[in-house]
């Protein structure tokens, strides 16, 4: 997509899809003469007095009626690499400090201003020759004989997130040095310090994906999304008592003490079996469980089911669930391996959706104490034991929604506590 593609009469949510999409200067300025000056966005009150934690997001997002987090619409990740392979200097880890620190003077820490963070890849630390800390952050490596991922091994990732894509423009155009201020305020150039490798972005949010669906790649030319959904597959996901707390997720010893780990895949979208070919019952099914299709429990996109999906009723033999429908649902396997020995959720989910190159994919940026437990959890996706209980559920077919997506990249991060997410050693 080019600059000119910002037609001024496209309205309002088109205008600002194709703003983020696109990026840069001339973005921006459209971004803000068309909707800046109307709304001022949020200043921030300063590193010192945004939360402790880079990932406590919880508090400060809309929530819905049942109280579900809504993550801010617009989303952008920075994938960035430090030059040669020595440890950081001094002078590179006060820009970036210093570069972070503006953008919490310049931007309130909630979705109308900017919540952003910094996480740090394995092959970062190993440039000091070791691993964090007490933190349990490994190599990415792929997670099913079927799967070729490639590997984001960059340095660091920056992510930033808004409902507003003036702000998100703004602080990306400020970090990579072509503005020298963002909402008033002066930032220093993060990229004298790191280079931007890969730009991504996206978006979530009832209506979002259907009116970005039109001439994707991935959805079926009728274009069957709801409008109602905040993904593409139609449904909605993240429910309050499905996801882990902020504070489960949270290490809670050693340097890097109130910060988390990131585990962040980005999986292409094949849909057009999965509308064609599906009926709703055969999508909750394959989606949720067999159990929610038989006992009618999810109407329309799921928003119904409140702040709990139900699957927790749903999560003993599934051998048996595949024998005995000859599927098994993608919420069912994965919720398998995401309680603790108390029940506790270990997975905090933070996808959205992107239609980056074209083509309907999904990031899944996921928090959790240790990648262990991202990796139990997506191993669970795979439905070994469906596959050997019946021959109608195989290694992509009849076997939750394996069919219809496809993992294109997976990286691991360290999320830092905001006091030490500038270019951290591995001792913090
Ligand atoms: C395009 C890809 C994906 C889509 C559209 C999707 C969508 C959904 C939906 C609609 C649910 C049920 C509602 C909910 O509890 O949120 C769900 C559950 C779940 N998904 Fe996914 N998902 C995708 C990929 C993944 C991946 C890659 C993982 C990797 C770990 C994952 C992990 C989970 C877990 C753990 C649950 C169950 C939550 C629980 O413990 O109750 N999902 N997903």
């Amino acid at each position: 997509m080019f600059v000119t593609d910002l037609d001024d009469s496209l309205p309002r949510r088109e205008f600002c899809k194709a703003a983020v999409a696109t990026g840069g200067v001339a973005a921006l300025s459209a971004c803000l003469d068309r909707f800046g000056g109307a709304e001022p966005i949020p200043t921030g009150d300063g590193p010192g007095a945004h939360p402790a934690r880079q990932h406590a997001w919880n508090d400060v997002v809309r929530t819905d009626d049942d109280g579900n987090t809504l993550l801010p619409r617009h989303q952008l990740l920075l994938y960035c690499e430090l030059p040669g392979d020595d440890p950081p200097t001094e002078a590179a880890r006060e820009r970036v400090g210093a570069a972070l620190d503006a953008l919490d003077d310049a931007f309130a820490w909630d979705s109308e201003g900017l919540l952003h963070s910094v996480a740090y890849s394995r092959a970062y630390f190993e440039r000091y020759g070791a691993g964090p800390t007490g933190v349990d952050l490994p190599r990415p490596r792929p997670l099913a004989d079927f799967e070729t991922p490639t590997f984001d091994e960059q340095d660091l990732l920056v992510h930033l997130a808004s409902d507003r894509p003036a702000a998100l423009l703004a602080a990306e155009e400020a970090l990579r040095g072509r503005r020298d201020r963002a909402n008033g305020v002066s930032v220093p150039t993060l990229t004298d310090a790191v280079a931007v490798a890969d730009r991504r972005t996206g978006f979530v949010g009832a209506g979002m994906p259907r009116d970005r669906a039109d001439d994707l790649e991935g959805v079926p030319a009728d274009n069957p999304v709801p409008e109602a959904a905040p993904l593409f597959m139609g449904f909605v996901a993240g429910f309050r008592k499905n996801q882990a707390t902020e504070g489960y997720v949270t290490l809670d010893q050693g340097p890097f003490a109130g910060g988390t780990t990131k585990a962040v895949s980005n999986w292409r979208q094949r849909l057009a079996d999965w509308y064609e070919e599906q009926s709703h019952d055969e999508r909750v099914t394959e989606l949720f469980s067999p159990q929610h299709a038989q006992q009618g429990l999810v109407e329309g996109v799921g928003g119904e089911l409140g702040a709990d999906s139900g699957i927790d009723a749903f999560l003993e033999n599934l051998d048996e669930v595949a024998q005995e429908h000859g599927r098994v649902g993608h919420a069912q396997k994965a919720a398998s391996a995401n309680r603790d020995a108390d029940g506790n959720v270990r997975l905090l989910r933070r996808h959205f959706e992107s239609t980056d190159d074209g083509v309907a994919s999904l990031h899944f940026p996921s928090l959790q104490r240790d990648i262990a437990a991202f990796e139990a959890v997506r191993q669970a996706m795979n439905g070994v034991d469906a596959t050997a209980a019946t021959p109608a559920v195989r290694q992509r077919v009849n076997n939750g929604i394996l069919e219809y997506v496809f993992v294109r990249h997976r990286g691991y991060f360290l999320v830092p506590p905001r006091a030490k997410r500038a270019l951290p050693r591995p001792d913090g």
